[in-house]
């Protein structure tokens, strides 16, 4: 749990490497197994820590879930438990995603509040509203929340903000719901869209994915399937902010460009060359990068998924960077790390000021959530010296073969098994 990463900055990367199934989308998708008694088939997943803690989940609920590298069969029970295993869930945040098909199946859910994390507080409010416009009743009782339905039915929920969670548990609730759901201000991300094929493959009845207004017809019963997760674009942005900040040449594969857009226009805009392909791009940075300015939105805005390696490039840009966090509302705290690598960067608020220096300049820091470890990394590969990276675990929940993919595009980096 406590082991470390050793950067050695200096290095350009170069070369190619392929990301694997998105983390924000495999977990959702092995949730929505539970829709349909049976053995679901999930190919391109990835190998990260979050897949088996979601198993763990699943088999507390009834599921059998076998883990084959990068295939994920989960075999649904035709009454799978509704009581989802607290210690199980209390892991990891994303857990949560449970709560749309277990009350859709089983017309009662009781999965442990994830609480905050080092990013925000993070409520679920939306999400129960959602369930409670269909018919539920959902409360908070010893630390659970509780959702119970005898009958789910169609409804129209216009949503506070596009929340990616909520969008999403309403969608695995009202594809067995009665009659048609009308879901307003839902979430864009393609990794709902990516749920939203996978729920048709299984023969749901749904318009509208990847717009604001998602139509949903329940239907009686659903089906499994066989389904392929999409490649995570934050890993692949995370690799094209690193070619770009270590002036390298880096090409990536396994991701649809059009999932990263604006994360890569950022770079262009920064001095770097992009050449887009159908399943991935290259990354060519010559030069020092000029300073941009970004805000964090929901998709298709700038994902808050790579906000820390915007504040990585900016740190080292020609020029101030103005870098403004409108999702979550912690997330600033990578910050305070930044600034003991040198980093010219003052917090006003939910904006963070930056004045590009030449380089950072190395000491050992501590990752607070998955997102600010890697970007902490990238940034000990543009700081002089050797830099130690603790509370390496968070990178290990969202990025698979971390080390491995970096090494081979020439970073210098080991991982420091600590014993305690
Ligand atoms: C998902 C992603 C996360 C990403 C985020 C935004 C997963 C596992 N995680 O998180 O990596 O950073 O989308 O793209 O897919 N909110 C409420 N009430 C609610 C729900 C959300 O106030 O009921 C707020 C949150 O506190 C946050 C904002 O809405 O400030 C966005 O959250 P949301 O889109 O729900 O993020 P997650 O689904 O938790």
């Amino acid at each position: 749990m406590k082991d470390s990463f050793l950067v050695t900055g200096g290095a350009r990367l170069q070369g190619a490497v392929k990301v694997s199934g998105a983390k924000n989308s495999v977990l959702k998708l092995m949730a929505a197994a539970l829709l349909a008694e049976g053995t679901t088939t999930l190919r391109n997943c990835p190998e990260i820590l979050d897949v088996p803690l979601m198993r763990k989940v699943l088999e507390g609920l009834g599921c059998q879930v076998d883990i084959d590298g990068e295939v994920v069969r989960i075999t649904t029970p035709a009454e799978p438990r509704s009581d989802a295993d607290f210690d199980a869930v209390r892991q990891f945040r994303a857990s949560v995603c449970v709560l749309g098909p277990l009350t859709a199946r089983c017309g009662r859910a009781v999965v442990a509040l994830p609480g905050g994390d080092a990013i925000g507080s993070r409520p679920l409010d939306m999400h129960q509203t959602g369930l409670e416009k269909m018919g539920a009743t959902t409360m908070i009782r010893h630390g659970a929340v509780v959702a119970e339905a005898a009958n789910l039915r169609g409804a129209h929920i216009t949503l506070d903000f596009p929340s990616v969670g909520a969008t999403e548990n309403i969608l695995t609730a009202a594809v067995l719901a009665e009659g048609q759901t009308v879901l307003d201000n839902a979430a864009r991300e393609p990794e709902v869209i990516d749920l939203c094929d996978m729920l048709v493959s299984m023969g749901a009845q749904i318009e509208g994915a990847g717009t604001s207004t998602i139509t949903i017809t329940g239907v009686e019963r659903l089906h499994p399937t066989e389904h392929e997760v999409i490649g995570d674009r934050i890993v692949a942005g995370t690799w094209a902010y690193a070619a770009a900040m270590t002036r390298g040449d880096v090409t990536v594969g396994g991701i649809a460009p059009r999932h990263l857009h604006l994360a890569l226009e950022k770079l262009k805009v920064a001095g770097a060359e992009v050449e887009a392909y159908q399943h991935g791009f290259r990354v060519r940075m010559d030069r020092r990068p000029s300073a941009v300015d970004y805000q964090t939105l929901p998709f298709p805005g700038f994902p808050t998924d790579l906000q820390p390696m915007a504040i990585g490039i900016a740190s080292i840009a020609e020029g101030t960077s103005v870098i403004t966090e409108n999702v979550f509302e912690s997330r600033f705290r990578f910050v305070d790390e930044m600034q003991r690598l040198g980093a010219d960067a003052s917090v006003d608020g939910h904006h963070v000021v930056i004045r590009g220096i030449d380089q950072l300049s190395s000491t050992p820091v501590w990752s607070s959530d998955i997102r600010a470890g890697a970007g902490l990394v990238l940034a000990a590969l543009v700081a002089d010296g050797q830099t130690e990276v603790h509370d390496v675990y968070h990178i290990d929940r969202g990025y698979p073969h971390f080390v491995e993919d970096l090494r081979s595009l020439g970073a210098e980096i080991e991982r420091i098994t600590h014993e305690s």
